[in-house]
């Protein structure tokens, strides 16, 4: 597999299907979820399991098996739909075995396409965009009766902030919060905007209960997610006092000292001193920023509607070391956008030099049909120049990985213990504050515990060491 290969899958290639995590019995009816794309998504999913479960729906990781079969769907990248598309063929040979399974696409192509899907696939009977969850049941309902059912209605207020999602693949660990939905960037490349519609920021009362019941729960890390959490504004309707981002970590992180925070994505032009300051202030907000660029050069910065150019964005990045100098911090890169000339990807490569990334997110440009960008600018660099360039990055970038972890070799880190090692079933593997793999061997050590652990080997993408006592 090229490098190009293994980062297009690891964000939006791999299928999460949500395991069973409730007892079967034979009355219930059974809903089969694949979940393509972000963290949203597989929030999104656990939303939809919470909302069937009060349909007397379990989830079943069968898709032979299952009364429903759901994909959540990611529409960020060409190359996602295309995955979707090719999943849909395969499930064809389900529905000829069993002619009465019912197939959903959630998310965002179901957004992006509406009753379009419904002519392009046959199998598919219904087409929920993210902000109807709540019609899933009479949607259902609909489809008993031999219809097809589109719902893609898109919601200014929608944040399903009583849901109690269902833990759905979990480890009992770490979980994730959805704070707010929606974008109102119109960043010109994304398609983001037009799918998951209009920012809306969910209760912070909300979030804090959901918070506490995990952590009562055993869960001793949450990750608060949003497309843009620096954006996160909620007026209480009755002291009118507002609450920012900076006010709700540092509400979460006092949830408990021993709960983890961790938090996604911050915005390069909405992330403020407040922001880092509170991040600083609480042990238990992970040092950790992920900070996308998307390009180094201010020109293209301001044709994909970024609103910031390379000055801010090294000054934000001045400002996280000023302020949390053991900070790690990890970006999205896009290469070929529209215009893109080799000095411009130069500028790229430059602010890469200048930042050293922890870790990077690296693209392609994938032109998306009805964004800005598209309507604007021409995608007028060609596919073999996209990918060498995209080489280039994804060489610097390793090269960068390796040396932000090297600098980490004889240090101790606490290390929250999320699971068994893919390679080894005599090593775990949990995370440092940094958002760093950890792997050492098991001892006697438990899932969910801390450890300290003391780092003697590294790779680029991995810290390895073992368990220290005191
Ligand atoms: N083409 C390539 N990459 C994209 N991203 C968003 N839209 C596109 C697109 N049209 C990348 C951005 C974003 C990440 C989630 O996906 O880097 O930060
Ligand atoms: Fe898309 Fe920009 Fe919103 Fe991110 S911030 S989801 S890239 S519009």
């Amino acid at each position: 597999m090229t490098n190009d290969a293994i980062i297009e899958e690891s964000i939006q290639g791999t299928a999460t299907v949500l395991k069973n995590t409730l007892q079967p019995e034979n009355k219930h009816k059974k809903v089969y979820i694949e979940t393509y794309g972000c963290h949203m998504n597989f929030s999104d999913s656990e939303i939809v399991a919470s909302i069937l479960k009060d349909q007397n729906y379990i989830t079943t990781d069968n898709e032979y098996d299952a009364d429903l079969l759901f994909i959540n769907t990611c529409s960020i990248r060409d190359k996602a739909e295309q995955t979707v598309r090719n999943r849909l063929n395969q499930l064809k040979n389900i529905k000829k075995k069993n002619s009465k399974v019912k197939v959903g696409i959630l998310g965002c192509m179901a957004e992006r396409l509406k009753t379009k899907l419904l002519e392009e696939e046959q199998l598919v009977d219904m087409v929920v965009g993210p902000d109807s969850y709540r019609k899933l049941p009479e949607m259902i309902d609909e489809t008993n009766t031999g219809q097809k059912s589109v719902n893609v209605f898109l919601s200014k207020e929608e944040t399903y902030e009583e849901i109690r999602p269902v833990r759905l693949n979990t480890n009992g660990v770490s979980a994730f919060i959805s704070i707010m939905r929606g974008c109102d960037n119109m960043c010109s490349f994304c398609v983001v905007p037009f799918t998951r519609g209009r920012e809306r920021s969910r209760d912070p009362f909300s979030i804090l209960a959901e918070a506490k019941d995990l952590f009562d729960r055993g869960y001793k890390e949450v990750c608060l997610l949003g497309q843009n959490v620096d954006s996160y504004s909620w007026k209480n309707p009755e002291t009118n006092i507002n609450i920012n981002f900076a006010d709700l970590l540092r509400m979460v992180a006092e949830t408990d000292q021993s709960l983890r925070v961790r938090f996604s994505t911050s915005h390069p032009k909405d992330i403020t001193d407040q922001v880092l300051h509170t991040i600083n202030k609480h042990d238990n907000i992970c040092n950790y920023i992920h900070l996308p660029v998307q390009s180094g050069n201010s020109e293209v910065l301001e044709r994909m509607n970024r609103t910031y150019d390379r000055a801010w964005y090294m000054e934000r990045i001045k400002a996280i070391w000023n302020i949390i100098p053991d900070c790690a911090i990890s970006t999205d890169i896009i290469t070929g956008f529209c215009g893109e000339t080799e000095a411009q990807h130069k500028d790229t490569l430059s602010m890469m030099e200048f930042v050293k990334y922890d870790l990077a997110y690296m693209f392609k440009y994938s032109e998306r049909p009805g964004t800005l960008a598209e309507k604007k600018y021409a995608d007028d660099i060609p596919e073999q120049v996209k990918r060498n360039r995209l080489n280039e990055i994804i060489e610097k970038q390793q090269k960068h990985s390796e040396h932000r972890n090297k600098k980490h070799l004889n240090e101790v880190f606490l290390v929250l213990i999320e699971g068994v090692s893919k390679r080894s079933k005599e090593h775990l593997f949990g995370r440092n504050d940094q958002n760093k793999i950890v792997i050492f061997p098991k001892g006697k050590h438990k899932i969910g515990e801390y450890v300290n652990v003391f780092v003697n080997r590294c790779t680029s993408a991995t810290l390895f060491g073992d368990v220290v006592y005191n």
